[in-house]
């Protein structure tokens, strides 16, 4: 049980496509619980295990409260494995998102607005659900993790690409992130 080193941007283990998981063991509670510390450590909202550097399909994500996301309303705790992903319509939402693999910088990202998500749980129990705004975004983004795919490429408009200082010195971080 502990906290990990964040692989950053560039490193070729976070364009892996991850592994299913398969064995419900306790090497799997060890890396579920890694997560969580990790995740608690450096005050990510989401983290998913390729970003620590193991390639197998697993996340895990939970926003109790957060100055950060000031709009946001709580998101569940939640182990998510193998997860699948269905969008029930076409309606995208842009708003910022940040990475611990990307530290530091902020972007604005279009997201389906709802989802649908199901997976396994960490006893290796199946649940469905249903997300909307921030919870759905949050899964979209730390899904995306499991194939290889940081928030950056999934920009339309890379100007909106920045520093977080810089952002929030400019107003713009404030103005937009209420969104969310
Ligand atoms: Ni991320």
């Amino acid at each position: 049980m502990a906290e990990h080193r964040v692989l950053r941007m560039g490193d070729p283990e976070l364009r892996t496509v991850s592994e299913s998981v398969s064995c419900f063991d306790d090497s799997l509670a060890c890396l579920i619980q890694d997560l969580w510390d990790t995740m608690a450590a450096r005050g990510g909202v989401g983290i998913a295990a390729p970003q620590i550097g193991v390639p197998l399909r697993v996340v895990v994500f939970e926003l109790v409260s957060s100055e950060r996301y000031p709009e946001a309303p709580p998101v569940p705790r939640t182990v998510l494995i193998n997860p699948e992903l269905t969008f029930p319509d076409d309606e995208m939402v842009d708003a910022w998102e940040g990475c611990l693999s990307v530290p530091g910088l902020r972007g604005v990202v279009p997201r389906f607005r709802q989802i649908r998500y199901s997976g396994l749980d960490a006893n290796g129990s199946r649940f469905e659900r249903e997300a909307r705004d921030f919870h759905a975004r949050v899964v979209q983004h730390e899904c995306d993790h499991l194939d290889g795919v940081l928030y950056p490429q999934r920009m339309r408009d890379l100007a909106t690409l920045g520093f977080e200082e810089e952002l929030s010195l400019s107003q713009r971080l404030g103005e937009i992130s209420c969104q969310v």
